[in-house]
């Protein structure tokens, strides 16, 4: 018998699972885990790439070399595709994913002792709003697990593999799996009839919490960068205002590692001797320099989390400079993050639009990702659904183990 494996790779944290006996099995995919966070590091000096939590040890640690994140969210983009030197070797961000998802694939082998080539692996309803753009991502995500080693590859929309866990009790009702994860918003209405699933409606946003760290560190720590600062006119005599495209991108897991280039550093330079405001702009230049913008986003991340789970939280940025640290408030929270909420919450009503049901009809919301644990998240999905009972999955694995599940029934 062929054996099929889930694989649920997700732009924060990846899990992989397969059936033993009739129950999902989670691949130990990192020592004592069944998580691993999606996330690369090609050391230069040891001309070797680590993966997961040892990619993030290295970049914590300053190891030299390149750190790479959320590349889920790339696929589909043009960038994929370019070969480039990324520390020691030229690859493309396809190979990039395919080293990821051999990995995977080999500590599957390793746990479970089998040979395995077929995956059925998850996919959000949506990677792009544009159709080419989201047609492309699977293509290239397909092509990343046939360079890995796969032989048979199928996918599965992220919140129907979700839909297969749900033990809620419908009663007749429909249940609606809320899937907030790092890059994308994913939904599924469901019903349940003798044990078998059947998906009425799947819907998705390109939203997600890595979109909440972007938008937090737009709002407090780019400023401290120099994001909306003045520069004097190299030509000319008055002011104008710095690029932002260079803040925005500094500002987001996937594309801080391509603005370590020796242009961005003049740049940056050229920019702290130009500024009416120097300090702002000195830290930038260090930063780009250095390599610190993984380091901020994982600052402004930990806030974020903390913040949700408690009153009072801080973004520490004492790494660039000794005291620095930014207070996160309620209403910097909320007037950041309340934007993104709302087209979550707008998606949700559309999903139940598109199975033409109100919100009535919904028994249990079953709320899966890192991001349902958001304080605003459930909010937001509670204002439109103010009666549905709620289901908590286990946040990180339910897909994974949802993929399994289905990867064992369609054979
Ligand atoms: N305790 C928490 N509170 C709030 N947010 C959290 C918490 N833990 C993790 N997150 C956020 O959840 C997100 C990751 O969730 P998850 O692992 O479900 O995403 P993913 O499956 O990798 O992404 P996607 O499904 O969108 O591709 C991150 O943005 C992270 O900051
Ligand atoms: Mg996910």
């Amino acid at each position: 018998m062929k054996h099929r494996l889930g694989i649920d790779f997700g732009t924060s944290n990846t899990a992989a699972a397969i059936m033993a006996g009739d129950k999902p099995y989670l691949i130990p995919v990192e020592e004592g885990k069944t998580t691993l966070p999606t996330s690369v590091f090609f050391d230069t000096h040891r001309a070797n790439a680590v993966y997961g939590s040892a990619a993030n040890a290295a970049l914590i640690d300053g190891r030299e070399g390149r750190f790479m994140r959320a590349l889920k969210s790339v696929l589909g983009t043009p960038l994929m595709h370019e070969r480039r030197l990324i520390s020691y070797q030229r690859v493309t961000l396809i190979e990039v994913v395919a080293l990821f998802l051999t990995t995977v694939k080999q500590r599957a082998e390793q746990a479970t002792g089998l040979t395995i080539d077929s995956v059925l692996s998850g996919r959000p309803v949506r990677f792009h709003p544009d159709p080419d753009r989201n047609a492309r991502a699977e293509v290239d995500l397909r092509s990343a697990y046939e360079t890995a080693g796969f032989t048979d590859i199928s996918f599965m929309y992220e919140p129907e593999a979700a839909a297969q866990t749900s033990t809620a009790n419908l009663d007749g009702n429909y249940g609606l799996v809320v899937d907030i994860g790092g890059g994308t918003s994913d939904f599924t209405i469901f019903e349940k009839s003798s044990g078998q699933t059947r998906v009425i409606a799947s819907h998705g946003v390109r939203v997600g919490g890595t979109n909440f760290d972007r938008a937090l560190n737009l709002a407090t720590v780019m400023p401290l960068l120099g994001y909306h600062g003045e520069l004097k006119n190299e030509m000319c005599p008055g002011t104008h205002t710095a690029p932002n495209a260079l803040f925005q991108d500094l500002a987001t897991w996937e594309k801080i590692p391509f603005l370590y280039t020796p242009e961005t550093q003049r740049f940056t330079k050229r920019y702290a001797k130009l500024a009416l405001d120097k300090p702002p702009f000195e830290r930038l230049a260090e930063v780009i320099e250095m390599e610190m913008g993984h380091d901020i986003s994982f600052a402004v991340e930990a806030g974020k989390i903390a913040r949700n789970a408690s009153d009072s939280a801080e973004i520490d940025l004492s790494f660039i400079e000794p005291n620095l640290v930014v207070p996160l408030s309620g209403s910097i929270l909320s007037t950041t993050l309340t934007p993104l909420t709302t087209q979550i919450s707008d998606a949700a009503r559309a999903t139940l639009a598109m199975a033409d049901l109100s919100s009535d009809d919904i028994g249990t919301v079953v709320y899966v990702g890192g991001s349902s644990l958001m304080r605003s998240v459930t909010e937001a999905i509670t204002a439109v659904l103010p009666n549905a009972a709620q289901e908590r999955t286990a946040a990180f694995t339910a897909v994974a183990d949802g993929l399994a599940m289905a990867a064992a029934q369609s054979r």
